[in-house]
């Protein structure tokens, strides 16, 4: 039986994350593939229960299933906490303990949303790219780290490291992919200032030897962040480190109008982790009018990525397209016009059109 851990998490997330079961039951419905799903708390609210943002029973249940489902986690409520149990942590602690690495954030243009983008119309026209984002390294893990006493105030310090087997592994993923779309990897580095992401430079180059048939190029971080407001249909899969990786994905998700709508995938072979890219939004929780279309979208890329059932993913996205096509739109695309709808209504758009 395939079987789905679902981390609703916090704030937004347990609503979207609803949507997002809903279709998944509907395609299960239909492509009789007999998922099984098994809820296991992490973050702020696990906290809250057990003590810690991510208990030794969910991180057993992540492991034990074939796929993660997260919503969203963090809030306010949470953000005195000690580091060491912020609900981010039991975001983090996923990532790592299941050493899923190759973090896939597509950010595509849907065409009826391209006047929500604050970028012009010829601009944003057409965008589609995906972020490569490696996510279990980097300054993110690196030791040392810390803030600690230093000369009668205090030091903050954390690290940047990667060793080439970790750099090795993502690149792979980024030609592998890069290969079933316009063959164009651009790999972002800072490699004029740091040691480290020279290292970064040195190993995609030496990767690409097995990858000629794929076009390989190389940017500064500060220079693709610029890139990708002046011209980013330039970009086709963009392959980076899990810090700049951090902030390229929602620049790129910007532009392609909402950060409501882009799902994200974390792998590490056929085993992931799938979650909307954006967070718990406290500020609108409990409303009722998140936009669910990322996390129905994380849906897809699951049955992509990890269950191979590329028909039932792509009737997905199809049913958003259509819906969107429709004019509706939940209030952080709406635009005079459109029919602004609620959470759970535009997941019954959704299963509806799949029908
Ligand atoms: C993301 C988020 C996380 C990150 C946070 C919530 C820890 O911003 O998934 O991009 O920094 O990786
Ligand atoms: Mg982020």
């Amino acid at each position: 039986m395939p079987l789905i851990a679902l981390c609703a998490g916090d704030g937004i997330g347990p609503e979207v994350a609803a949507e997002a079961v809903k279709v998944l039951k509907a395609v299960d419905a239909k492509h009789r593939i007999g998922f099984e799903f098994m809820e296991a708390p992490v973050g702020g609210g696990a906290y809250d229960l057990f003590g810690t943002p991510l208990p030794a029973e969910s991180l057993a249940k992540a492991k034990k299933a074939d796929a993660v489902f997260l919503g969203a986690v963090g809030g306010p409520k949470w953000e005195k906490l000690d580091y060491s149990v912020r609900p981010e942590r039991g975001l983090l602690g996923l990532r790592s303990e299941l050493d899923l690495y190759a973090n896939i954030r597509p950010a595509k243009m849907f065409t009826p949303l391209i006047d929500a983008s604050t970028l012009k119309r010829e601009v944003v026209e057409g965008i589609d790219m995906v972020v490569i984002r490696e996510l279990t390294g980097d300054i993110y893990f690196g030791k040392p780290r810390g803030v600690e006493k230093y000369e009668g105030g205090k030091r903050g310090v954390n690290t940047m490291v990667y060793t080439t087997p970790e750099i090795d592994r993502i690149a792979r993923v980024a030609f592998e992919i890069a290969r079933k779309r316009r063959k164009k990897v651009c790999s972002v580095d800072k490699a004029n200032v740091l040691e480290c992401t020279e290292l970064w430079r040195e190993v995609v180059t030496e990767v690409h030897k097995e990858y000629q048939d794929v076009e390989l190029s190389h940017m500064y971080v500060d220079n693709a962040a610029m890139q990708m407001i002046r011209n980013p249909r330039q970009f086709d899969v963009v392959l980076t480190g899990n810090i700049f990786g951090d902030i390229l994905s929602d620049e790129a998700s910007m532009l392609t109008g909402s950060i409501g709508m882009l799902p994200s995938a974390s792998l590490n072979g056929k085993k992931g982790m799938y979650e909307p890219i954006h967070g718990s939004a406290p500020d609108i929780a409990g409303k009722g009018i998140a936009n669910p279309i990322a996390s129905i979208l994380s849906m897809a890329m699951m049955l992509d990525y990890t269950f191979d059932q590329k028909q039932a993913a792509r009737e997905i996205e199809d049913a958003v397209a259509r819906v969107l096509d429709k004019g509706f739109r939940t209030a952080d695309i709406y635009s005079p016009g459109t029919a602004k709808v609620g959470t759970t209504e535009m997941g019954n758009l959704i299963i509806k059109e799949m029908q």
